[in-house]
């Protein structure tokens, strides 16, 4: 029997002015995309922004239903926008922030599964990285340097063989 240890590097900021301009600038366009999420149901608001190769940022933001499950996380919209906009085009960078309209939030909401497991599809067939930035209304920022450092043992098309 043989026991592995999985872990991985999380950077924690206490402030935006330790980040690059560019990561400052990706979280900016998560907190306005934020602004227009749709979410009456949860009243939890969230904002994504992909940073592409090309320099292209694309927004996304939640949008609820009330067939609960049809609703979309934000990474997803803005993800899914990015792969129908600009096919083939590497995803850089994905920062995602959070606002509830009950209580503060102050510590950065991670995605969800559904989002690891759709996101690490792209980041497994650009073959390169997407480093992950989240931000709550209050308190540190988070980095993660891939998608796979947060969904260890992933599912993926190997899986399926060559049918
Ligand atoms: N939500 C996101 O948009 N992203 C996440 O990573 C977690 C959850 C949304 C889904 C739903 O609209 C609301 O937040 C509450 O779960």
């Amino acid at each position: 029997m043989e026991k592995k240890q999985i872990g991985f590097e999380l950077s924690i900021y206490q402030d935006v002015s330790e980040l690059s301009q560019s990561e400052q600038k990706l979280l900016h366009a998560a907190e306005q995309a934020q602004k227009n999420a749709y979410a009456p149901y949860s009243n939890f608001q969230v904002g994504a922004a992909v940073l592409l190769e090309n320099g292209e940022i694309i927004i996304g933001s939640n949008q609820e239903n009330a067939s609960y499950p049809s609703g979309l996380c934000a990474e997803r919209v803005a993800v899914f926008q990015a792969g129908a906009r600009y096919p083939g085009v590497a995803l850089k960078m994905l920062a995602v922030t959070a606002s509830s309209r009950h209580h503060l939030v102050d510590s950065p909401a991670a995605p969800c599964g559904n989002c690891r497991q759709s996101i690490m599809e792209y980041e497994q067939n650009q073959k390169s990285p997407i480093v992950i930035l989240l931000k709550a209304e209050k308190g540190p920022i988070y980095k993660c340097n891939s998608m796979a450092d947060i969904l260890p043992l992933a599912f993926n098309s190997s899986f399926l063989g060559d049918s």
